[in-house]
């Protein structure tokens, strides 16, 4: 499967249905940086990307990558993916092994509420391209993989095509495929990744070794999120003081935010990592006094009260004081007046339902939480305490951190919402809006 082509019908579909981006500039810096300006015309191809952002520097000698090695310590990339685990540090685990590693770019995107890594691809594809070389040529890497949803697979072939017949001059060693991702939101998950692309069921690993001593093929693999390979590609040609220009000094630069739920102008957008929240939703055109929480980072993450968005900023150093975290940069807002819980246990219930099966405190574990929450979600009588129980006993129970992250998920929800839990347990509900907010497939985030 690995080699495997976009079906006709795909082609024959064009451009899919991913509404387009726009950036802002909040905390200077020179933001946008992936997406193209707001107001200018996207245009994805190999000639202008080299108009906008000149060739890549040669990577070719010892004291290129060296150099290149420098600049990345210092730049401080975090992972786009969810984790924001420091980039260097994966690159440095995969770079000494005895063969050949294997570079995987993760445009997966599995989940529903964010969009991002399509924009991103469809965009800016060549930047993504220049990150996976960069990649591979600090770690020795000969082949490599851009695996994204079917949405933007012609998009992506495209750019990768474009680079090919010598046009990739330097990185011409290296053999780029694309693959079209599997569905669902535990597939974009590293080793469920690997597992697909050779041709596998798309389910985490159950079992060390880790992708990084041993994964595609057997070889040391590094599995990064395409923006994150794209934000490579700029400090590539830029450098680390140019890329910590933007952001915070422990978390610089900038990062996509996919938008949805209750704003004007629901998308992706790309903004200064420490922008505030406040400045995020006026991006949207969501005003603060009409919300009851945004959900912040993705159905792993965590919500966030209203009331408390004023003295926080987009950064993983701030939102822990409220435990969130930006995560793939989605912003989900809520309105007043629908009921908290009842999106909550949508999620909860559609996670449980995304399970891979492989793991019984998961599969088990997490259909229990769901069928509670739902109970919960109902005013009457639900048992709160062994929802509880029932969350804590999952925590870290499973192969990969998806029930983790339901855990998370329903904690942070039993928290923000907990007068509306003391409601519901007397038999009321405060919503009063029927309509449901939060997409549980893509096509209804946008
Ligand atoms: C359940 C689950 C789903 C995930 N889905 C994605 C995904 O769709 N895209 C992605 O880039 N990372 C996803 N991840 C994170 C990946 O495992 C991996 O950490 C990431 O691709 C590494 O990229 P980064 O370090 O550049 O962020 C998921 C993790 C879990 C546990
Ligand atoms: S924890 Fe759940 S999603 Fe992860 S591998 Fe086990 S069964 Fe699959």
């Amino acid at each position: 499967m690995s080699t495997a082509r976009v079906p006709s019908t795909l082609w024959r579909a064009g451009v899919p249905r991913v509404r387009p981006a726009g950036a802002w500039a909040l905390g200077g810096g020179g933001v946008p940086r992936l997406l193209s300006p707001a107001g200018t015309p996207v245009d994805p191809s190999w000639r202008a990307h080299l108009a906008r952002h000149g060739p890549m520097p040669p990577i070719d000698s010892a004291a290129a990558r060296a150099r290149l090695w420098d600049e990345l310590s210092r730049a401080g990339i975090l992972g786009r993916g969810g984790a924001g685990f420091p980039m260097i540090r994966k690159l440095r685990a995969v770079a000494p092994g005895g063969r050949s590693p294997v570079v995987v770019a993760n445009g997966t995107e599995g989940e529903p509420a964010s969009d991002k890594d399509k924009v991103l691809l469809l965009q800016a594809p060549h930047l993504v391209v220049d990150g996976i070389a960069a990649a591979a040529a600090l770690v020795g890497a000969r082949r490599a993989f851009l695996v994204v949803s079917e949405e933007v697979l012609p998009a992506a072939e495209a750019a990768v095509r474009e680079r090919a017949g010598g046009r990739t001059g330097r990185y011409e060693a290296l053999r780029i495929e694309v693959a079209p991702a599997a569905r669902g939101f535990v597939a974009g998950e590293a080793s469920a990744v690997v597992n697909w692309v050779q041709g596998g069921a798309p389910l985490p690993r159950m079992t060390p070794p880790r992708l990084v001593e041993r994964g595609m093929g057997n070889r040391p693999t590094l599995v990064q999120n395409v923006e994150t390979l794209a934000h490579l590609a700029l400090v590539a040609r830029h450098g680390a003081d140019w890329y910590r220009g933007t952001g915070t000094i422990e978390e610089p630069g900038s990062m996509l935010v996919t938008l949805s739920g209750a704003f004007a102008r629901r998308g992706v957008y790309e903004v200064a990592i420490g922008t505030p929240l406040l400045g995020v939703l006026d991006i949207g055109g969501a005003d603060p006094d009409d919300l009851g929480a945004v959900l912040l980072g993705g159905y792993s993450a965590s919500w966030v009260r209203a009331g408390d968005l004023r003295s926080l900023v987009l950064s993983r150093e701030s939102l822990r004081r409220v435990g969130a975290s930006p995560g793939a940069g989605i912003v989900a807002a809520l309105p007043r007046n629908r009921c908290g819980l009842v999106e909550s246990a949508r999620v909860v219930t559609y996670l449980a339902g995304e399970s891979a099966g492989q793991c019984g405190p998961c599969v088990f574990g997490l259909a229990a939480i769901a069928g509670e929450f739902e109970r919960l979600a109902r005013p009457g009588d639900a048992d709160l305490a062994r929802l509880r129980r029932w969350i804590d006993q999952v925590d870290g129970r499973g192969a990969c951190a998806h029930p983790d992250g339901v855990a998370r998920f329903a904690r942070s929800a039993l928290g923000v919402f907990a007068a509306e839990v003391d409601r519901h347990l007397e038999g009321e509900c405060s919503g009063t809006d029927d309509e449901a907010v939060l997409p549980l497939t893509p096509a209804e985030g946008r």
